[in-house]
């Protein structure tokens, strides 16, 4: 055989390998408005850029007829790419092979990526659309999940880690993007669940649908599992893309900058009219983020999920920031479990990954109530504290109406280390609100009044004048200073600036015991 007859042979196995599972079940999957696992790598990547690995790699089970059943490739395209120029390493499931499900020869493959990105040190993305442990394989394919689960659990906090799910996934398919640091998930084709429909029903008898179990909607809102909620794959894999701005490369890595075209001195009148009179009166908290951080920059993480609190990146004067901020617009922007979770996991992302913490506090407190309560606020609303305590990176308070009772002391107050904590002049730091505060205080005073609601009303006055400003905290120091709104963009870069080269060491021990 000639050189070229050879040449020719290996353009032949790959060609089969392109195919996957063939042109038939492509045709069914992009009937199902799915893009292959090939093409979702030419969205996700820099044009050309994509270097193949394993691409000959089949499986090696005998069992159930499936010697005379091998597909190059097994079921999972793995390799390398680029995002905005900076190299990722990537692995796209293939549904078109036995429903994109996991052997211990497609396990190794994606091991292998895995291993390679914690030696380079670059980012891993995992293209999700599986059926979980293919069967026919019995343990080695469940070895094989445990294997990725070691890795991701080894590579988290080392490399970023981002999973699209982009299909029906199942069982272990699911428990490694869990360990992710960011899900995101397509409207109307990405579904995630431990068990599906079928097995709930014979289970439980409950009857349910893909959607309602584990589609993406239901994950972006009511168990919080997926952070983006998509409209298409297109859209998704565009998404993952725009991430890329905002993360490093690595733990020892700084996170990239913004373009900073935005003036780092600018000063926004409209700040001055957002914070309402009435102390009760919500108002959007986007309204002052968009206002502060470089323009159009904010890269919101969980949007419909507890959005009471809001979380996402930005850029501000071109530096990657965490924005946690209090919604005054949901729920009186109180806390409560499920945006404690939110908080936490994202400050913790933050904290691992070099990125400074910016907080937007106008918190009533914690959310009473049974639920709650039986719920476990305590241990869930501890993750959020003990998030804050723990994180080393920069972090900065903007106080903007109400830091009340614990919630003022978990906001990043100063005495768990805030770096930089400034007030409006809005800012009401107190144990409670006034209501409550004075039927506590003044219970029998207002019971013997002439005219109970009056004097209520006058006792709320008193102590509004008393508490409702920022003076007393600042005369201790614990905020650095009461600010005019206008200057918080500027005032925030500063302390950036200042806080580049911030070093510090916790005490030595294995690992803190988050409460969860
Ligand atoms: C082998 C599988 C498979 C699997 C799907 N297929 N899942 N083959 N092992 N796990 C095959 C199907 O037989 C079918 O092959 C093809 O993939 C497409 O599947 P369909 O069922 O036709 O597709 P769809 O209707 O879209 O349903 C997708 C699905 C469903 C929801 C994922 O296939 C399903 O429920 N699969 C099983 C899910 C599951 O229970 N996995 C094991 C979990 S245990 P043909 O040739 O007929 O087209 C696990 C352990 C890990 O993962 C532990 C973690 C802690």
């Amino acid at each position: 055989m000639t050189m070229r007859d050879k040449l020719k042979r290996l353009e032949g196995l790959r060609a089969q390998a392109e195919l996957g599972g063939g042109e038939e079940r492509i045709k069914t999957q992009h009937g199902k408005g799915k893009l292959t696992a090939r093409e979702r790598l030419d969205l996700l990547l820099d044009e050309g850029t994509f270097r193949e690995f394993d691409r000959f790699v089949t499986h090696r089970t005998s069992e159930f007829g499936l010697a005379e059943k091998k597909v190059l490739g097994d079921g999972v395209v793995t390799g390398m790419g680029r995002i905005h120029g900076r190299q990722v390493f990537v692995f796209s499931q293939d549904f078109t092979v036995f429903g994109g499900s996991l052997s211990e020869a497609h396990a190794e493959k994606i091991c292998k990526v895995m291993d390679m990105a914690m030696k380079a040190g670059c980012p891993l993305i995992g293209l999700n659309d599986s059926g979980g442990a293919r069967i026919q394989e019995g343990v080695t394919s469940l070895g094989g999940y445990a294997e990725i689960f070691w890795r991701n659990t080894q590579a988290s906090g080392v490399v970023p880690q981002i999973s699209a799910v982009l299909g029906p996934c199942a069982g272990g398919a699911v428990y490694s993007p869990a360990i992710t640091d960011f899900i995101y998930m397509v409207d109307g084709t990405s579904y995630m669940f431990v068990t599906g429909p079928d097995v709930v029903k014979t289970v439980t008898h409950e009857e349910v649908d893909f959607e309602q179990l584990g589609g993406a909607r239901i994950h972006g809102t009511t168990s919080g599992v997926a952070h983006f909620v998509c409209e298409s794959e297109p859209a998704c894999l565009e998404r993952v893309r725009e991430l890329f701005r905002y993360i490093p490369q690595n733990n020892m890595e700084e996170p990239p900058r913004g373009p900073g075209e935005d003036p780092p001195q600018r000063m926004d009148e409209e700040l001055l009219d957002i914070v309402p009179e009435n102390p009760n009166k919500p108002y959007d908290v986007h309204d002052v983020i968009s206002r502060v951080v470089d323009e159009g920059s904010f890269y919101e993480v969980h949007a419909d999920y507890a959005t009471n609190i809001v979380v996402g990146f930005a850029h501000l004067g071109g530096y990657t920031v965490g924005i946690i901020a209090n919604q005054p617009a949901v729920l009186a922007g109180v806390l409560h479990i499920d945006s404690s979770m939110k908080g936490a996991r994202f400050i913790r992302f933050c904290d691992a990954f070099n990125i400074p913490i910016v907080t937007f506090e106008d918190v009533p407190g914690f959310l009473p109530g049974v639920a709650q309560e039986h719920g476990g606020i305590i241990k869930h609303g501890a993750k959020l504290l003990y998030a804050y305590c723990e994180a080393t990176v920069p972090k900065f308070t903007v106080i903007l109406r109400k830091a009340y009772g614990g919630a003022y002391d978990v906001m990043n107050s100063k005495h768990i280390r805030g770096d930089f904590n400034f007030a409006w002049p809005t800012a009401e730091i107190a144990v409670m609100g006034p209501k409550g505060a004075v039927e506590i205080l003044f219970r029998r005073q207002i019971a013997e009044a002439k005219d109970p609601v009056a004097e209520t009303e006058r006792l709320i006055a008193q102590y509004q004048d008393q508490f409702a400003h920022p003076y007393i905290a600042a005369a201790r120091g614990y905020v650095d200073d009461v600010i005019d709104p206008r200057e918080t963009r500027p005032r925030l870069i500063e302390a950036l600036q200042m806080t580049q080269n911030k070093r510090e060491p916790g005490p030595p021990r294995k690992h803190g015991n988050i409460p969860l």
